[in-house]
């Protein structure tokens, strides 16, 4: 199978924040965020794959900003590196003011996919290669955050977990 380049699963979803959408502080609820994010990521793994995917984990989700009602708000998606069948991908999002239109960062999170044939059962799918010095990096780290997720599941054993066993070493 060919590499393929993380813009090539780049996802962009744009979408408004209405009243059922929204807690009593009439901000975005958490759970409709988080379902926005995995539509997104679900879609980046499968451009990238051209498989049905599936949600294995979500590794970090950050609220930092409320994201009040009315807001416009912009979830990006982007693989971050693909292992033999699961995927990492890195999510952003983004609300943009009504009149500057300036974007500013709300949260960000990192979902894991995996593809699947019809059955359910893992298939493997392209590499990554990454391009830009953020892609790199966002590489270069998905592997310690693949252990770090498996050791929390109970399918790794820390012992196992190298890349997290060298963050404690000289
Ligand atoms: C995700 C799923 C396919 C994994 O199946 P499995 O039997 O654990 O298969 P494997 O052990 O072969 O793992 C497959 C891949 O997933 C990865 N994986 C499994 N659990 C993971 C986790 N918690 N975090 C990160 N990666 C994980 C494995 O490391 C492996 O990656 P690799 O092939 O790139 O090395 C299976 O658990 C499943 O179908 N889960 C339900 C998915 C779903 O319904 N999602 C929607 C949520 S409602």
């Amino acid at each position: 199978m060919q590499p393929k380049h993380p813009q090539e699963s780049h996802t962009i979803l744009t979408d408004l924040v209405l009243p059922s959408e929204t807690n009593p502080l009439n901000n975005l609820f958490g759970g409709e965020l988080l379902a926005r994010m995995d539509r997104a990521a679900s879609i980046a793994a499968r451009r990238h794959s051209r498989r049905i995917v599936v949600t294995a984990s979500v590794n970090h989700v950050a609220f930092k900003k409320m994201i009040p009602l009315g807001s416009v708000v912009t979830v990006e998606a982007k693989l971050s590196r693909a292992f033999k069948s699961s995927m990492e991908v890195v999510i952003d999002v983004w609300i943009e003011d009504r009149e500057s239109g300036l974007r500013s960062k709300a949260n960000d999170a990192i979902y894991t996919f995996v593809a699947v044939d019809d059955s359910g059962m893992p298939v493997p799918v392209p590499a990554i290669e990454p391009e830009t010095e953020i892609e790199k990096e966002r590489y270069d780290a998905a592997l310690r955050r693949k252990q770090l997720s498996l050791v929390l599941a109970g399918k790794l054993k820390p012992s196992e977990a190298t890349e997290l066993k060298a963050l404690f070493e000289d």
